[in-house]
């Protein structure tokens, strides 16, 4: 009998890649998505890839009367990968209530029906960015939490601090928390990929979109940092890599392994790179030049942050396979076939 999953925000970058990687282990996913910030498209690439068409609903999940009543029709599924949030760190600055209601009410809701089952899975789509600037690099999961830099950061906090809550008192529910570093790249047959809407926030879209000519120019958000050639470190993830963790993570939690009934784990390579790094990794893939300034340092930019990726390569048994080259080609390969050039 097929596990039947849940996955919230599912025609999204991450979650469209997540639904692949579940098809391709035989689950059967079920999709909800209010389309705020993804395209019933995406549907269409996923069904290529695999073969297999998920369903999917729309849904607004701040409607608790439709949770409900979702949650009552699909009443055999084994649990939810959730993802569906608001996700922009400047737009959570000026729109807070917006991000504290979307991102936590929808999780609430999601919460309160798995905490009625016999037995429940529940996967979080969390973030590096709850760690703020590291104490210590590379940043293992006992790093601080501290006080988040955005609205948007603290809904994941919060969401990870509820989340624990409930599991502490709950027999059947169990969950995982995955603390992405930076997701980037996409499936390399190009059916699926990052659709930022409108200008894009993060570095890679904005470099791709540079590269194909829809952009003049990337501005590079400072260069005297104390890094080794002044810009900021990250920790670039294939999203691929990301997608299958969230695999390894669910069968953890189906094979019942769990020490507790609330892990959390950093979700990276492990390694560094900084932004000229990125700049060079592209002109060398893509074998052009890209136009590119020096501007002032971006608010809230940490200087630095990569995974130590020990506790997912031992307890969960995965490892990221691929690379900033591997990741950054197929960002480019997706930014032309999505310009058909
Ligand atoms: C990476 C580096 C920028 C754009 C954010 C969120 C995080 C997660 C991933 C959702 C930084 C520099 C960027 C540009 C630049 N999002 N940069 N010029 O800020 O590490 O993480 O996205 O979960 O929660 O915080 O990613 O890609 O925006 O920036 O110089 O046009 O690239 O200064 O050093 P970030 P990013």
């Amino acid at each position: 009998m097929k596990h039947k999953i849940i996955v919230t925000g599912g025609l999204g970058f991450i979650g469209s890649h997540v639904v692949v990687e579940l098809q391709n282990e035989g689950f059967e996913v079920i999709i909800i998505d209010d389309l705020s910030n993804s395209s019933v498209a995406v549907l269409n690439g996923i069904t290529a890839i695999t073969g297999k068409k998920p369903v999917f609903e729309k849904l607004d999940l701040r409607d608790k009367p439709s949770v409900i009543d979702f949650f009552k029709r699909h009443h055999d599924i084994i649990g939810v990968i959730h993802f569906a949030a608001s996700k922009a760190v400047g737009e959570s600055v000026n729109l807070p209530l917006l991000y504290y209601e979307n991102n936590l009410n929808s999780l609430i809701y999601i919460l309160q029906e798995l905490y009625k089952k016999d037995t429940a899975n529940f996967i979080f789509s969390s973030s590096c960015t709850v760690y703020g600037q590291a104490d210590t690099l590379p940043i293992t999961e006992s790093e601080s939490i501290k006080n988040a830099e955005s609205p948007y950061g603290n809904t994941k906090q919060i969401g990870e601090e509820i989340i624990r809550d409930t599991c502490k008192v709950s027999e059947n529910l169990k969950a995982i928390a995955l603390r992405y570093f930076n997701p980037i790249g996409a499936h390399e047959s190009a059916k699926i990929g990052e659709l930022p809407i409108g200008t894009p926030q993060n570095l890679v879209p904005f470099i791709t979109q540079t590269g194909i000519g829809l952009r003049e120019q990337l501005s590079v958000f400072g260069d005297d940092y104390p890094t080794e050639d002044g810009t900021c470190i990250r920790d670039y993830i294939h999203v691929v890599d990301l997608a299958k963790a969230h695999v390894a993570a669910l069968k953890r939690l189906i094979d019942n392994k769990n020490a507790e009934n609330y892990e959390v784990f950093n979700i990276g390579t492990g390694k560094g790179s900084s932004v000229l790094d990125v700049i060079k990794s592209f002109e060398s893939v893509a074998n052009k030049k890209l136009n590119y300034k020096i501007v002032d340092r971006r608010q809230g930019d940490v200087i630095a942050a990569y995974a130590d990726t020990h506790k997912a390569n031992t307890v969960l048994g995965w490892k990221a396979q691929l690379n900033l080259e591997d990741a950054l080609a197929s960002a480019w390969k997706w930014e032309q076939k999505i310009r058909n050039t």
